[in-house]
């Protein structure tokens, strides 16, 4: 059974493609409720890993798991991107599952959803400026380019524009105060979705600056695996899966090789061989468990030596 409030998306998937041996030193970048650390360490008796959350609340969780997994899991409250600064040997896997938790969208509070009305907050690591903060002050034009970029909402001019109408008015406080506006001067869409969706996808993507997370994750992967170590990143969108691709092909041979004044060693091979030609998505039984599984892409890469 699970008790997880959280429903790890493509669980057996990650523990393939992480290729547990025993003795091995996991990085879980998105620890959560912990369901990608517990499977690697009971996947080998000896593995050990270390969780990152960015989330205070993740704390209680992590804390837990280092009592039930003595001496085999420590848990680390910070962003992901800063992993190399607590580590200091080479790892045999890092994960990355992106986004948010069940938990954290759930929770009208933390004001990530637009099906809730909260407090707009959205921020994982409850510090630093709130959706709030930004939807209140930013220019009718930076809003625009924000949803239009972060969101890919093709009318993206149109809501900025409602949400800076609306605000003349009174300040935008709430989840629903903003869900209310975009419904406002935005259809329902065909497929059932919820108008709002983009515009609190690019607000959540902008206030935790989680592409740039993502992107440095990525650089500092290339340092901390060892020859051999396995890197599975797990993405939501298309903005996170396009990052994760193309850092891929970046350090593929064929593109290394590119750079004629790399030295020789370096330009003969790749920095990874990548595992997934194609992202691996969720299967039929794992979509009718959980339906946040449906936009999953896993995507897997092999540190070269
Ligand atoms: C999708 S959940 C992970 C769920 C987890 N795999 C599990 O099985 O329970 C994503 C988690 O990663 C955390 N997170 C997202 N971006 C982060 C970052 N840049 N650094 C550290 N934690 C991050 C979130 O706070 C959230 O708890």
């Amino acid at each position: 059974m699970n008790e997880s409030p959280h429903i790890p998306v493509l669980l057996q998937e990650v523990i393939d493609n992480l290729s547990c041996q025993d003795g091995g030193v996991f990085i879980d970048g998105t620890f959560g409720a912990g369901g990608y650390s517990r499977a690697i360490l009971k996947a080998c008796p000896k593995n050990r890993v270390i969780g990152f959350d960015r989330d205070p609340s993740a704390m209680a969780a992590g804390l837990g798991m280092e009592a039930d997994f003595n001496g085999r899991f420590s848990f680390i409250h910070d962003c992901f991107s800063n992993m190399a600064s607590h580590i200091d040997e080479p790892v045999d896997g890092i994960v990355l599952d992106l986004g948010v938790s069940s938990m954290q969208i759930d929770q009208p509070d933390r004001g990530f959803s637009f099906r809730f009305d909260g407090p707009l907050d959205m921020r994982m690591g409850q510090a630093g400026r709130s959706a709030k903060d930004f939807v209140n002050s930013l220019s009718e034009k930076e809003l625009a380019d924000l949803i239009f970029t972060y969101g890919e909402e093709k009318a993206s001019r149109r809501i900025a524009a409602a949400i800076v109408r609306a605000r003349m008015l009174q300040p935008i406080v709430t989840t629903g105060q903003l869900a209310d506006i975009i419904h406002q001067v935005m259809p329902r869409p065909k497929d059932g979705s919820d108008s709002a969706m983009r515009t609190f996808q690019a607000l959540r993507i902008y206030v935790n600056d989680e592409l740039g997370e993502l992107e440095r994750a990525l650089d500092a992967s290339v340092h901390l695996l060892k020859p051999g170590g396995r890197l599975v990143v797990v993405s939501f969108h298309s903005l996170e899966d396009r990052l994760v691709k193309n850092f891929l092909i970046k350090n593929t041979s064929a593109h290394v090789h590119q750079n004629r004044y790399a030295p020789a060693a370096e330009t003969d091979k790749g920095l990874f061989s990548v595992l997934t030609k194609k992202p691996i998505c969720a299967g039929t039984a794992e979509l009718e468990r959980n339906p946040r599984a449906h936009s999953a892409k896993l995507r897997a890469a092999r540190r070269r030596v």
